[in-house]
């Protein structure tokens, strides 16, 4: 894993949890638009330090995602690092604890949301336990709810305004990840005409892909002639050597980080790849949770905030393409301008 050589945030806290043992970091990025935001992931490394650097990484770039979608928010990041192996499932409550008193002893300085490895009841009891800094509980329990869907009608946006003005219809579109947001898009996409190809680590949910009338596939996805690419599983998907065989026209999906470093965004680039930054792309779960939770938005007003996403990554892309910088360059100018 890429260690991040400069450390551009505000605050770093890395705790081992006294109940459950596990390293927990905690960044905060920045705080100059308001408290800091960002998702609390429950997952293995081969490092403590390999955890902390995802949470510096995560974390910046959410500080990027809140200044392009307007939010009132700064960017942060959880990461409770597991050992490679050996971790106890028992042992989860506990954790779970720690994270609530990791968040809490920042003082309201960073709230936290679902990410990998959590779910809204995790939310729920965080919220709890450590009085009120924790979005998207269940809906029953005052929260937001699940992202998924907001995530997946963001990357819906995303990609209408970057295949703009042509539509989806009759489009290849190849989907990496058929998990809550993926198999959203999938849906979507197969309703609006195109051909949609799938491929997920699990091939347990095949039936399900195919019922849907997407076609499975075992192959690299990225290597395969597309219309549109969609990463809808883990970052990191795009390296020097895949962007290079890359075979398609156009890069959106959910994924947070998707390129392993800035180098890939030139790459893809000069090869005539659009490739719209996840900042951009999946910020929809974000606009939804704070527009219902903070911002006293209903339904439909947050759902317009989410297909504002079109607009921002029609006016990256033309920043890009006037001043020949890569996507996610262009996507840090305005984020700074506004
Ligand atoms: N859920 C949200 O609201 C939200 C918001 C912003 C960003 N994201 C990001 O979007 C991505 C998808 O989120 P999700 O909630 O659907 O996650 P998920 O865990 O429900 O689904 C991910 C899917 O990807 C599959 N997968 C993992 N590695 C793979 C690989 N190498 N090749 C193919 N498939 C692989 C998994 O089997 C799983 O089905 C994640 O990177 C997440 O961080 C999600």
């Amino acid at each position: 894993m890429n260690r991040t050589e400069s450390f551009t945030g505000e605050t770093l806290r890395v705790v081992r949890g006294t109940r459950s043992g596990v390293a927990i970091a905690v960044a905060i990025h920045s705080t100059a638009r308001g408290p800091a935001i960002g998702g609390c992931r429950i997952k293995a490394y081969p490092s403590w330090r390999d955890g902390a650097d995802d949470a510096l990484r995560l974390s910046a770039a959410m500080t990027m995602k809140c200044a392009l979608a307007g939010l009132p928010h700064g960017g942060g990041k959880t990461v409770a690092a597991l050992p490679a192996e050996g971790w106890d499932p028992a042992r989860r409550p506990g954790l779970i604890a720690d994270l609530a008193e990791a968040i809490a002893a920042l003082g309201g300085r960073y709230r936290t949301g679902p990410d990998i490895g959590t779910t809204s009841e995790d939310m729920a009891e965080i919220h709890r336990l450590e009085h009120g800094w924790a979005f998207c509980r269940p809906e029953e329990q005052g929260g937001s709810g699940t992202s998924s869907a907001a995530t997946a009608r963001g990357v819906l946006a995303a990609l209408q305004a970057g295949v703009s003005p042509g539509s989806v219809a009759g489009l290849r579109v190849g989907v990496i990840g058929f998990g809550s947001v993926g198999r959203l898009i999938c849906q979507s996409l197969l309703e609006r005409g195109a051909q949609v190809v799938v491929t997920d680590v699990d091939g347990g949910l095949r039936p399900l892909a195919e019922r849907l009338g997407a076609t499975w596939t075992t192959a690299d996805l990225v290597r395969e002639p597309l219309d549109v690419l969609v990463p809808a599983a883990t970052g990191g998907l795009l390296t020097a050597e895949s962007a290079a065989a890359c075979g398609a026209s156009l890069i959106v999906g959910p994924a947070n980080n998707q390129i392993a470093d800035e180098d890939v965004a030139t790459v893809l680039r000069d090869r005539g790849i659009t490739w719209i930054p996840d900042v951009v792309a999946s910020a929809g779960g974000i606009i939804h949770a704070v527009g219902r939770e903070e911002l006293g938005m209903d339904e439909a007003a947050a759902n317009a905030r989410i297909d504002a996403i079109a607009d921002t990554t029609s006016a990256v892309l033309a920043h890009a393409r006037e001043r020949g910088l890569t996507t996610v360059q262009a996507a840090r100018e305005l984020a700074a301008a506004g």
